[in-house]
């Protein structure tokens, strides 16, 4: 449920909005400073990810101010706020996907198990790979369902199939189909399309398409999926199998998932990360926390729907 309205193409003066990040509000949003202790979120074990002072900008317009937030691994984390307070952007910077954006420019660190992503010498197909993402309108290749799946681990060498590979001897067909048929059971895909795996993926509803970019993603075996609204185009039952996916998921992945649907963050995220007007994170706790018992007056008044 995306709002159409982006924060950044209304007029300043009707937004309400002050050049200080303190007192920034959006319509209807109240002003209020934030406490560095709302978003100071004890972790039991190591971060997955951890995410200090970051800053974002896009020319001279900040997009994201001093960002600190560890995020716990084999969990979901859900990141809310109304539209145009840097979800998207936060998530790009996870995996440097920020990087192909001519204008970004980024500032702080962010730690995956505790190396710095923002070196020079980081190897960004690498990167990827370990941090995959998926976006809000399912984008499968305009291949066949199968091509779909083993197109990241052809690219990374680890299957090799066809008459040279077989020639010398190293032909992995069989664990292609292996892959294939792993791959869309964890994605809940696998019953619906086992007898069509050579049809063009294009052919798949909307949901089943989005099922597919989330068996490719995990077809190179990552450690954290990063998911941009990933049911927002989507009609109520394949949200609903989506839903139950990245629940499964979080068993073996650590998934960070932005999401306009409050009812959605509450029932599938661990931990839920606020952003509000001018980039700012506001408040992280624990799920129930957020929605039950907020902090921040804002966060509540969010989660209550009073604005956004
Ligand atoms: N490629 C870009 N170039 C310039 N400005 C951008 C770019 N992407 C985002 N922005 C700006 O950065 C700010 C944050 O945008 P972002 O897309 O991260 O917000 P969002 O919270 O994901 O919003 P939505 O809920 O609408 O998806 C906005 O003011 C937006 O206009
Ligand atoms: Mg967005």
């Amino acid at each position: 449920m995306s709002n159409t309205t982006n924060e950044s193409q209304r007029p300043a003066e009707s937004n309400r909005q002050t050049t200080d990040s303190a007192t920034r509000t959006t319509v209807g949003e109240s002003s209020e400073k934030t406490r560095d202790e709302w978003t100071d979120y004890e972790l039991d074990g190591e971060p997955k990810l951890s995410v200090e002072d970051l800053d974002v900008y896009y020319g001279d317009e900040q997009a994201l101010r001093g960002i600190t937030m560890d995020i716990p691994e084999n969990s979901v984390t859900a990141l809310i706020g109304p539209s145009g307070c840097g979800k998207s952007t936060f998530l790009r910077c996870l995996n440097r996907m920020n990087d192909r954006i001519k204008s970004a420019r980024v500032d702080g660190s962010v730690e995956l198990e505790g190396e710095e992503i923002y070196q020079d010498d980081v190897n960004l197909v690498e990167l990827r790979k370990r941090v995959g993402m998926v976006f809000q309108s399912p984008n499968p290749f305009p291949k066949s369902i199968r091509d779909n799946i083993s197109y990241g681990p052809r690219k990374h060498g680890e299957i090799e199939t066809g008459l040279v590979a077989r020639l010398l001897g190293d032909d992995s067909s069989e664990r292609e189909r292996e892959l294939v048929e792993r791959c869309l059971k964890q994605a809940a895909l696998w019953e619906e399309v086992n007898d069509r795996l050579d049809d063009n993926a294009l052919g798949l509803s909307g949901g089943q398409q989005q099922r597919l970019c989330i068996a490719r993603c995990l077809a190179v075996d990552p450690d954290v999926i990063l998911m941009d609204e990933p049911a927002s185009a989507l009609d109520p039952i394949a949200t609903a199998k989506i839903e139950d996916l990245i629940e499964e998921l979080a068993e073996e992945y650590t998934v960070v998932v932005v999401t306009h649907n409050m009812q959605q963050a509450a029932r599938i995220s661990d931990q839920t990360a606020v952003f509000l007007t001018g980039g700012e994170l506001v408040e992280f706790d624990d799920t129930d926390k957020i929605f039950e018992n907020p902090e921040s007056q804002r966060v509540e008044d969010y989660v209550t729907g009073k604005f956004g």
